[in-house]
């Protein structure tokens, strides 16, 4: 009987791309997927450490397990991803949850299979924790399953440091990958039929900074020279280093959506300094300014924190203001977590957590709102969806338009994986609903 693997992914795109690298990884040595855990010969949890609950949900998911490994002691249990890789962290786990098989972290995610081969027929567990970043590998070893989107890389690490944030700790420095690896592994997706592309890196506006030649907007308009359709998105660029050739490569090449994902994280100056961000939040209004100056329609969206350590009543009150001067379409709104081993770990002043719920809860209801307003003004338009799933609960079909806003329709016949105009009869949610529009 054929073995079966399941995955449980948490944190960012680039954890659920690096799933999809485990599953590659697994069904080359002969295992199927399957949905249930109970069926599973192995469960793999690929986990975040990005906030404290990221890491309790992890946590709780695993010990959920203990029973199952008492009941079925042949099936496996690895986990691996940035919670491991945090120092001290495979020790903890293995103290508290002694019927992990296999631990593994960032580094050598991609040797996988490797720690696999080593587990099977021994006993004792395998932990294998690089403290040292693995060599950038080019060949893309995924087994993807979000067709018609396909997430590509075109760098590891962070050297931002930013201090609330324990991504460069447990990512280690920055590396690219070679431009034409990138451009090569997106025409191939191209050529089996993927319709969007979103390009990975945690500042990719820092691409090729570490090995020079092609720079990032230099890279989009390689990707874009193939003149056909589809659709090209890019995650993270940091508002420090954003700016105008970006802005042109994107406005010259209809491939690239109009929806920008720009982090401001705090609309306090002095909060941005403490963040180590390394602008003002007139400097990124700036930068919002000259973006809609050369692409009118362009949307903006951004992640954003409350409850920075010493964040007061008036830091919190210039935040919101920033988020109406920019007019956001989307936000991703977070409370503040204190990551040991960061700088802002250890400031004086940690927020106490009803003041940052407080703030929280008005952020967000701003944050609402405004998306609420954006939604209205999508009614009676016509909009392009690129149909990506059928929801059997609702019985319709589903994609997102160039701003990643989420669409609904009916169809007689199959959809998914093409262009569909919708004309847009309800937007009162955060979504839209809407009749396909006859094509010629
Ligand atoms: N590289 C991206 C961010 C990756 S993390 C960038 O620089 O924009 C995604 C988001 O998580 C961040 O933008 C930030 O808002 C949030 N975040 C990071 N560390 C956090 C922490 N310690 N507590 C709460 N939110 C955090
Ligand atoms: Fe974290 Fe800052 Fe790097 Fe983003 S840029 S991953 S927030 S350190
Ligand atoms: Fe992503 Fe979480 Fe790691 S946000 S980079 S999976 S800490």
């Amino acid at each position: 009987m054929e073995k079966k693997y399941h995955i449980v992914t948490y944190g960012c795109q680039m954890n659920v791309h690096e799933s999809e690298k485990l599953a590659g990884i697994l069904r080359s040595r002969g295992y199927a997927e399957t949905s249930s855990k109970e069926e599973a010969d192995i469960v793999v949890f690929n986990t975040c450490c990005i906030r404290e609950n990221a890491e309790n949900h992890a946590y709780g998911n695993i010990g959920a397990l203990k029973k199952l490994k008492k009941a079925r002691p042949a099936m496996l249990i690895a986990v691996g991803g940035c919670m491991t890789q945090q120092p001290g962290a495979a020790e903890r786990l293995r103290k508290k949850f002694p019927f992990v098989d296999i631990v593994f972290g960032t580094h050598n995610l991609e040797e996988f299979g490797a720690l696999l081969d080593r587990k099977i027929g021994r006993k004792k567990a395998v932990i294998d924790i690089w403290d040292k970043e693995g060599e950038v590998r080019e060949d893309d070893i995924s087994f993807r399953t979000s067709y018609p989107n396909a997430w590509v890389n075109i760098m590891y690490g962070c050297n931002n440091f930013c201090s609330y944030c324990i991504v460069p700790y447990v990512r280690g420095r920055e590396r690219s990958r070679a431009a034409e690896a990138v451009v090569a592994e997106v025409n191939d997706l191209l050529d089996r039929g993927y319709k969007e592309i979103t390009l990975l890196g945690q500042n990719v506006n820092s691409y090729g900074n570490d090995c020079g030649e092609v720079s990032f907007p230099q890279l989009l308009r390689k990707i874009c020279a193939r003149d056909e359709k589809f659709r090209l998105r890019f995650m993270t660029s940091n508002p420090k280093d954003f700016g105008e050739e970006l802005v042109r490569a994107i406005a010259d090449h209809r491939q690239l959506c109009h929806l920008i994902h720009l982090p401001v994280q705090a609309g306090s100056d002095r909060i941005l300094r403490l963040m180590n961000r390394k602008y003002t939040a007139r400097e990124y209004l700036q930068k919002v300014e000259m973006l809609r100056r050369i692409i009118p329609d362009c949307q903006l969206s951004t992640d954003i924190m409350v409850g920075f350590p010493t964040e007061t009543e008036e830091d919190f009150r210039a935040t919101l203001e920033l988020v109406r001067a920019a007019d956001f379409s989307a936000a991703f709104t977070f409370v503040y977590s204190r990551r040991s081993g960061t700088v802002a770990a250890d400031m004086e002043g940690q927020i106490p957590e009803e003041v940052q719920k407080e703030r929280i809860m008005r952020l967000v209801e701003l944050v609402n709102a405004q998306t609420r307003e954006k939604s209205l003004s999508y009614r009676g338009k016509t909009v392009e969806i690129l149909c990506e799933d059928y929801d059997d609960k609702k019985r319709l079909y589903m994609g997102r338009d160039e701003y990643g806003r989420m669409g609904y329709f009916t169809s007689e016949q199959n959809r998914i994986g093409n262009f569909v105009d919708i004309h847009v009869t309800d937007s009162s949610g955060i979504s839209l609903m809407g009749e396909i529009v006859a094509k010629e």
